[in-house]
C-alpha cells in the first residue's frame, strides 16, 4: 500500500468512518443558493457528497476520487442524480475559468497540496467564492480508550508523525501551503460530537486509515490485535469528533 492509496481500504472506508457534522457544513454553505456548481475533491465513498447532496443548494455536484474502488462506493450509496462523478485525480480536474461556485476537500486536502493545484482550483472558482477545507479530526486526549491507543502508537510503534490526520492542518502549516497563492484563510469553524461506537465498527474505521497502514506495513496486523487487547473487556468505545472547517477564500485578481 502507497500514501494516498485507498483502493484496499474502500470496504472498511465505507462501512465505518463516520460522516461530518451535518449541522456545522449546512450552516457554513446555506449562503449558496441554489442553482449553483459545487467541486467534492477526494470524495472517498461519498461522505460530504452525501452532505451536500442533503442541503439540497447545489444544482450540480461534481465528485472527483481517484480510486475505483472508493468511488464505486460512492455511486452505489448515492446514485448520479445531480452527481456527476469523474474518477480521476485532483491533478488531473479541468473545468472552464470561472464555473464552480464552491470546492469542498473532505479529509483529502493533504493529498494534493501543490501550488500548480491551487493555482488551477483559483482558476476554476469564481472570484470570492470558497474553498473548505474539512476534516475530522479524534479529539483522542478526552477518551480514556483512545489516550491508551495513542501511547501504544508513539511508545509501542515510534508513529510520531502523522501524514493525513486533521491535526496536522493547523493555520501556520495551511498558511505556508497557502502562500503566493489566491487563497485566504477567513475563519476556521468546529463542533465536537461524541459517539459512542461498537468495538467491532471501531476497529473497523482502525483498517480504514492508510498513512497508520502504510507506515506499520506487516506490523499493522500486530497494532490492531493490541487495540483490540485494549479493549477487551468493553462493548464500545467513546469517540470524540472534531469537525473542522477551515473557509478560504478565493481573492483572484479581476480578469
Ligand atoms: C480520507 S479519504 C476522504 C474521502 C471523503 N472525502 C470523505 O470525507 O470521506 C481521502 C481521499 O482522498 C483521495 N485522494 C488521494 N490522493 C488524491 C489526489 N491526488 N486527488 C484527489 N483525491 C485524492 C483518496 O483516494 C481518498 O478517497
Amino acid at each position: 500500500m502507497k500514501f494516498g492509496n485507498f483502493d484496499k481500504l474502500a470496504t472498511n472506508y465505507a462501512k465505518y468512518r463516520p460522516s461530518y457534522n451535518y449541522l456545522l457544513i449546512n450552516k457554513i454553505i446555506k449562503k449558496f443558493k441554489k442553482k449553483t456548481t459545487v467541486l467534492d475533491i477526494g470524495a472517498g465513498t461519498g461522505k460530504l457528497t452525501q452532505i451536500l447532496k442533503k442541503t439540497n443548494y447545489f444544482k450540480k455536484i461534481i465528485a472527483v476520487e481517484p480510486s475505483k474502488q472508493m468511488i464505486n462506493y460512492g455511486k452505489k450509496l448515492l446514485g448520479k442524480k445531480k452527481i456527476i462523478w469523474k474518477n480521476i485525480p485532483a491533478e488531473e480536474i479541468f473545468f472552464e475559468k470561472n464555473s464552480i461556485d464552491l470546492i469542498c476537500a473532505a479529509s483529502s486536502f493533504h493529498w494534493f497540496t501543490k501550488k500548480k493545484n491551487l493555482d488551477n482550483f483559483s482558476m476554476m472558482l469564481k472570484k470570492n467564492c470558497f474553498f473548505l477545507i474539512i476534516y475530522n479530526s479524534r479529539k483522542t486526549k478526552l477518551s480514556m480508550d483512545e489516550n491508551k491507543i495513542e501511547d501504544l502508537l508513539k511508545n509501542k510503534y515510534n508513529i510520531t508523525k502523522r501524514v493525513s490526520s486533521g491535526k496536522i492542518m493547523t493555520k501556520k502549516y495551511l498558511n505556508k501551503i497557502l502562500n503566493n497563492t489566491n487563497f485566504r484563510i477567513i475563519e476556521k469553524k468546529i463542533k465536537i460530537d461524541l459517539k459512542k461506537i461498537k468495538k467491532n465498527n471501531y476497529i473497523g474505521a482502525w483498517k480504514s486509515v492508510n498513512d497508520i497502514q502504510v507506515q506499520l506495513g506487516k506490523e499493522f496486523k500486530n497494532f490492531i490485535n493490541d487495540i483490540d487487547n485494549i479493549l477487551k473487556n468493553k462493548k464500545s468505545v467513546k469517540v470524540y469528533y472534531e469537525t473542522k472547517v477551515w473557509v478560504l477564500k478565493n481573492v483572484k485578481p479581476k480578469n
